[in-house]
C-alpha cells in the first residue's frame, strides 16, 4: 500500500480507513466552512437538496424513460423524472430535455454520439483559448473520433473572430459546430455563427456548462433564439444544482429528440444516479423561483469584483469590456508560462481562498500559467452583495500585493466568512444553517 495515503501507517485497520474518510470529508466541507470557495465551475447545494442527494435513491436504478422502464419499482422515480423534465422545459424554454446525464462531459459525449459519426468534422474552440477538454481531442472530440478544426480567435474580445470563423465555417461544413468554453467571461455572437453553420448543413450546439443558470435567469445570451439546436451543460456550477448535465434542444423532431435520448440511455449511462436527478428537479423547482434574482446578483457581484480587484492594482482582463458579463473573472500575475497563476493560487489557498490557476491568451503551459481564474457563484449564493466583493478583493490585496504573511490573513477570511453560513435562494434556506458536513 502506497506511502502517500495519508496518515496510513501499518497498525492501520480497515476502520481507520473509514474514519479517515469520514474525516477528510468533514475537514473539507471545513475548507469552504471557514474560507472563500471561488472556483468557477462550483457551487453549493440547497437543504433540500443535499436531503434527497443522501436518500434511498442514491442505490436504485431506472433504466429507459418514465413509464417505460426495465426495472420494476420505479414508479416513484417515474413521478419525478417526469415533473424535472417538465420544469427543464419550462426553466430553459426548450421542447426538449433529458436530464439523465451524469454530468456536462457525459451530455457533450451523448450529444456527439447522436449528432456525428466517427470521421465527421467539427470546429469548437480550442483548449488554448478556453475550451473545455471534452471539445478537443483529447477528449470526447477524440472518444467518437472526429475531425477538429478549432475557431481563430479575438483575443481582445476573448470570443471567436466572427468572420474568420464564419470563413471557417464555410469551408468545412462541419456536421457539428461546436460553441461555448470553460474560460466564459462574454457571450458567444452566436447568431451570426449559427447562421453560417446552419446555411452548411451543420447542426449547432452550444455548451452552457458553466453559463447554465445565468442563461436560465435571463442574464447571459438566448442560445435557442440565437440559433442553437442543442445546449449541452453542467447542473452545478452557475445552475445551482447537484453535479450532473442537461441536455436540452430547440428542435420539435421527435426522430431527432429520440437520437438525443437514446444516446444518453443506452448510449452513455445505464444507471443515471437518480439521488441525482431528484436534485436536479428540486434546484429546477427553485431555480423557478430565485433563479432570476440569483443570477443577476452573480453577474453584478463578477462585474463588482473585476473592478474591485482593478482599483486594488490588478491586471484584470477584458478591462475595455467590464472586465465580465458572466460569473468569471480572469486576473494575471506575471509573465506569460511564467507559473505566476500556480503562485497566486496557492499563496491564497494559505489565506483560505480556494481559486484556480489558469492559463490565459499566450500561456501555452497549462502546468505553469500566468492567471487565474474566479468565480463569484458560490460566495453569491451565500448571500454575498457587492460590497462583499470590495472586502474580498482587499484580501487578494493583502495577499497577493501587500506581501502579508496568508497565515495571518486566513484568520480575517475566517471571520468575515463566519457571517455568511446560510444557502439562500432556495426553500427551507434555514432548514440547515451552512455547508454540509
Ligand atoms: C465548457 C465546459 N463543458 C463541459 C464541462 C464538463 O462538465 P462536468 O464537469 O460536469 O463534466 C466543463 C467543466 O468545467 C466546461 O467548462
Amino acid at each position: 500500500m502506497a506511502e502517500h495515503m495519508g496518515s496510513w501507517t501499518p497498525d492501520k485497520k480497515n476502520t481507520d480507513f473509514a474514519d479517515l474518510v469520514i474525516s477528510a470529508t468533514s475537514a473539507s466541507g471545513n475548507l469552504y466552512r471557514e474560507g472563500l470557495g471561488m472556483i468557477a465551475s462550483e457551487n453549493i447545494v440547497s437543504p433540500m437538496v443535499q436531503k434527497v442527494v443522501c436518500s434511498d435513491l442514491h442505490g436504485r436504478y431506472a433504466e429507459g424513460l418514465p413509464y417505460k422502464r426495465y426495472y420494476q419499482g420505479c414508479g416513484d422515480f417515474d413521478t419525478i423524472e417526469e415533473l424535472g423534465i417538465k420544469l427543464a422545459k419550462q426553466v430553459f424554454n426548450a421542447p426538449f430535455a433529458n436530464i439523465q446525464s451524469t454530468s456536462g462531459t457525459v451530455s457533450n459525449i451523448a450529444t456527439l454520439k447522436a449528432l456525428a459519426n466517427p470521421g465527421d468534422s467539427i470546429t469548437a474552440v480550442s483548449t488554448a483559448d478556453g475550451g473545455h477538454i471534452s471539445h478537443a481531442r483529447m477528449g470526447a472530440v477524440g472518444l467518437r473520433d472526429l475531425n477538429l478544426s478549432t475557431y481563430p480567435w479575438n483575443e481582445e474580445r476573448m470570443e471567436p473572430d466572427i468572420d474568420a470563423s464564419i470563413d471557417l465555417i464555410r469551408e468545412i461544413s462541419p456536421k457539428i459546430a461546436l460553441f461555448g468554453q470553460s474560460v466564459f467571461l462574454f457571450p458567444t455572437p452566436l447568431k451570426e455563427l449559427a447562421d453560417a453553420a446552419h446555411e452548411v448543413g451543420s447542426t449547432v450546439v452550444y455548451d452552457g456548462a458553466h453559463v447554465l443558470g445565468l442563461i436560465a435567469g435571463g442574464c447571459f445570451q438566448s442560445p435557442f433564439e440565437e440559433g442553437a439546436d442543442v445546449m449541452t451543460g453542467s447542473s452545478h456550477k452557475t445552475f445551482p444544482g447537484p453535479q450532473g448535465g442537461f441536455i436540452l434542444s430547440s428542435s420539435e423532431d421527435e426522430k431527432f429528440q429520440r437520437r438525443l435520448n437514446n444516446a444518453v440511455f443506452p448510449g452513455t449511462c445505464s444507471s443515471y444516479h437518480l439521488h441525482h436527478v431528484a436534485g436536479k428537479v428540486i434546484a429546477l423547482a427553485e431555480f423557478m423561483e430565485y433563479g432570476q434574482e440569483l443570477s443577476k446578483n452573480t453577474v453584478k457581484n463578477a462585474q463588482a469584483f473585476g473592478a474591485a480587484l482593478a482599483a486594488e492594482g490588478f491586471d484584470v482582463l477584458a478591462e475595455s469590456r467590464g472586465y465580465t458579463a458572466s460569473h468569471q473573472v480572469l486576473t494575471r500575475h506575471g509573465e506569460l508560462d511564467s507559473g505566476a497563476g500556480a503562485k497566486a493560487a496557492k499563496l491564497l489557498e494559505d489565506a483560505g481562498i480556494i481559486t484556480n490557476m489558469n492559463m490565459l491568451p499566450g500561456d501555452t503551459k497549462a502546468m505553469t500559467p500566468s492567471g487565474l481564474r474566479l468565480g463569484v457563484q458560490e460566495l453569491t449564493r451565500v448571500g454575498m452583495g457587492t460590497d462583499e466583493m470590495q472586502d474580498i478583493a482587499s484580501f487578494y490585496s493583502r495577499v497577493l500585493l501587500k506581501g502579508e504573511d496568508p497565515a495571518y490573513v486566513k484568520n480575517d477570511v475566517r471571520e468575515f466568512k463566519s457571517n455568511y453560513q446560510v444557502i439562500r435562494y432556495c426553500f427551507n434556506e434555514d432548514e440547515i444553517s451552512g455547508y454540509p458536513l
